[in-house]
């Protein structure tokens, strides 16, 4: 019987185009916004696979429902959005997409670093409002970034790419902090392992490129933000639960510190009225990090190519839970 494929969203053709080259039926999900939970789990039921999102719900109540499922492949290199435990329990493999999109976020946070730096998106909004004045030479002062700390908060795939634009461009230390020390990039980029307390106090700019878990979570939180220097920059890219939102507003009004960059924001999307749309220093994208061309069609083959090996070689050359195929049954 042929596999039917649910896929969630209307991902770029680069992907799609190698799924409709095989023997697969596929449902495509042709509107332009998210499935609602119920419309999502209405459609999973009946398909043996899923291609899906982050703004897809994987939870215990859909894995429940979706029972069908064999494999899911998630169109991101995050995957919070899915009960991996209980999908490891029930035997499904789970791919995602890493390394795809690591440039491009890398490239969203060092430019939310510089906008910041400067002031960008506050000063832009100035010339909209016509508030454009004669030059002043004391006025809309940015800092500089050469010869600062850069601190790591998870040095991975992406925070490596941040830390080396920081370097190249700017001189800048790096210090980072992650679960377990990783020398091969402490080599690399001449870094050294921090706690991190150390990591809150001694960076000028401190960008967060770690996965969100229960460890992590709201791990930037008031507290967290007074043991900042009043001149530091906290840039987020990698998750919005991370930080405490109105923490950070607060800390950013008190000026326990002095700018902010980020690319996810909790909730998403965030509402029109959040103060920090109006900061000065605070500079806000709506989740754009793995957003090129170039990304996104390579997240989109390799979300593709796992669902096509796992079907023809019982292998997911990308997988959050590899152990789930070390017990699986060939097929027959
Ligand atoms: C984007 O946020 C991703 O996880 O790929």
């Amino acid at each position: 019987m042929k596999k039917r494929i649910l896929v969630s969203r209307q991902f770029p053709d680069a992907g799609i185009s190698l799924l409709k080259k095989e023997d697969f039926l596929l449902t495509i999900w042709e509107k332009q916004r998210p499935m609602t939970q119920n419309e999502l789990i209405e459609q999973a039921k009946s398909h043996d696979a899923i291609l899906c999102t982050l703004t897809d719900r994987i939870d215990k109540h859909f894995l429940e429902q979706c029972s069908l499922l064999e494999i899911i492949s998630q169109f991101a290199v995050g995957y919070d959005n899915i009960d991996i435990d209980m999908a490891t329990r029930l035997g499904i493999p789970v791919g995602f997409t890493p390394d795809a999109m690591s440039e491009a976020t890398a490239d969203i946070a060092f430019g939310l670093m510089i906008a910041v730096a400067r002031k960008m998106f506050f000063l832009h909004k100035t010339i909209i409002k016509g508030q454009w004045g004669y030059f002043n030479p004391t006025g809309n002062l940015g800092i500089e970034l050469k010869n600062k700390t850069l601190g790591i908060f998870g040095l991975g795939r992406i925070g490596v790419k941040m830390a080396q634009r920081c370097k190249n461009a700017y001189n800048m230390d790096i210090i980072y902090h992650n679960r377990t020390r990783d020398k091969d990039a402490e080599k690399l980029l001449n870094a050294s392992y921090v706690e991190f307390d150390d990591l809150l106090s001694k960076s000028d700019v401190l960008s967060v490129h770690c996965a969100l878990t229960k460890e992590t979570k709201e791990i930037f939180n008031g507290t967290a933000f007074k043991k900042m220097k009043p001149s530091a920059i906290f840039i987020n890219t990698a998750r919005g639960p991370i930080h405490h939102e109105k923490d950070l507003a607060h800390a950013l009004q008190k000026g326990d510190i002095w700018g902010t960059g980020l690319d996810v924001t909790n909730p998403e999307p965030m509402q029109q009225d959040n103060p920090l749309l109006s900061m000065e220093n605070a500079c806000i994208l709506p989740h754009v990090g793995s957003g090129t061309i170039e990304a996104r069609n390579q997240m989109s083959v390799l979300a593709a190519t796992n669902i096509i090996q796992f079907y023809k070689n019982r292998q997911v050359p990308h997988i959050v839970n590899p152990e789930v195929l070390e017990h699986l049954i060939p097929e027959t």
